[in-house]
């Protein structure tokens, strides 16, 4: 069902109706558009330099990110219980140490837990670097190694069950190791259900039941659960010597990557933010009318629960919104942050995802950094914008590719 959910637009012609909206796919019928300046202050003042940016106008496009679009993480308990059950175990003919964390997201124990995934590499003089990986595949499908825990998946009526082997989801972990760069991974849905139905059962519904709080225009969506797991695990990261706090990027696809981009944005200690195919919701212009768009993302029999309920007044009048793409990128500066795209995947709109990375620039701009230098897009599968701001289309649809991961490794070597 996910696997579909993922691939689905890659294999085939793209959908030209979805949830009963057209989709357009014309580069003639995108409309204009006028968008928010990100260097202009709710009171009409201009941003010139990085204080004022990273004082004021920063706070002030996170709050309206809240608002409008992922909700507001509510107040939760600080202090969480984690337990590393593998302490370093060699693996890979030793030239990795696998390490394993459960990582209690309430109190009580007996319910929601993530585990988290850690390769580093063994001959390491000095702490690595790492990237974390949000994923759509429990731990023990991401790693070839019997040595994993296995992963568990909600069944249709709330309970945790084993998760069925898959090859979808895979990392070549010896690939990032070679390179001198730790890997670790998290599942999404230990963190919260990903559908409708699931809601009832996650982390959200958790907490609002424990503080009877009342449903509200602004309650966090899905992504906003996902990326306080993330948040969690970062807790965790920072705590390990053999790891280089300051060097932690972070990774997902899809609604992943929205989520990533998120995460980037509430969480600095992220030191770089890697967003593949994050499309609408993401990196995309919502302004543009091109592929996906906030009707359709919203609509209540599709996403409607991965944002904060407010969002989907905004189907029908974007303009409306004092936010877009190209300002969620605004807050990761001036940190390194990639978005990779694929010139197939029309439904994400990679050129709403350029344009955003091309009207963000400014941002970047103030601290001395790099976008994509131009307002030109380049063809697919050329390299030549692994900027701090950096943008990668591969050629093909909606997937990350082996040559991707490549590209990340490459990245993150440039900017750590
Ligand atoms: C759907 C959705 C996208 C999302 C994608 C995914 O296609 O419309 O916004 O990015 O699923 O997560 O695979």
């Amino acid at each position: 069902m996910l696997l579909f959910a993922c691939t689905a637009f890659s294999q085939k012609a793209p959908p030209d109706t979805v949830a009963g909206i057209p989709v357009n796919y014309d580069e003639d019928k995108v409309g204009t558009y006028t968008l928010p300046n990100p260097l202009t202050l709710v009171d009409g003042k201009k941003v010139k330099d990085s204080r004022t940016w990273i004082n004021k106008r920063r706070p002030e496009i996170l709050a309206l990110y809240e608002q409008y679009q992922f909700g507001k993480t509510p107040a939760l308990p600080q202090k969480l219980k984690v337990e590393v059950f593998d302490h370093g175990t060699p693996t890979f003919n030793g030239k990795a140490i696998r390490k394993q964390v459960r990582i209690y997201l309430a109190e009580d124990t007996s319910i929601h837990k993530m585990d988290l995934l850690i390769y580093l590499p063994a001959d390491a003089a000095k702490p690595s670097p790492l990237l974390l990986n949000v994923s759509f595949s429990a731990n023990s499908n991401v790693a070839n190694d019997p040595g994993v825990r296995p992963g568990l998946i909600w069944s249709k009526e709330g309970k945790r069950i084993p998760a069925p082997a898959r090859e979808f989801g895979k990392l070549n972990i010896e690939q990032f190791i070679s390179a001198g760069i730790g890997i670790a991974t998290v599942c999404y849905t230990d963190i919260e259900p990903d559908s409708k139905e699931g809601t009832q059962f996650g982390i959200r519904a958790y907490y609002a039941k424990l503080s009877n709080s009342k449903p509200a225009p602004d309650d966090w969506g899905a992504i906003s659960a996902w990326s306080w797991g993330l948040s969690k695990a970062m807790d965790y990261l920072e705590t390990d010597k053999k790891i280089d706090a300051k060097k932690i990027a972070l990774t997902g696809a899809s609604r992943l990557g929205k989520t990533a981009l998120w995460t980037g944005a509430r969480d600095t200690r992220f030191a770089m933010i890697i967003a593949s195919i994050s499309g609408e919701g993401g990196a995309a212009l919502s302004r543009r009318n091109f592929g996906e768009t906030v009707k359709h993302i919203t609509d209540t029999s599709r996403y409607y629960y991965q944002f904060a309920p407010n969002y989907h007044n905004y189907g029908d009048r974007v303009s409306d919104l004092p936010i877009d793409g190209h300002m969620l990128i605004s807050l990761i500066a001036p940190r390194p942050l990639l978005l990779q795209t694929g010139d197939t995947d029309l439904w994400s709109d990679p050129k709403g995802e350029f344009l955003a990375a091309v009207a963000a620039e400014p941002v970047y701009k103030l601290f001395g950094k790099d976008g994509p230098r131009t307002s030109v897009m380049s063809a697919a599968g050329g390299s030549s914008m692994l900027n701090t701001l950096g943008y990668f289309m591969h050629k093909g649809g909606h997937t990350v590719l082996p040559s991707d991961w490549e590209v990340f490794i490459r990245y993150m070597k440039k900017h750590f």
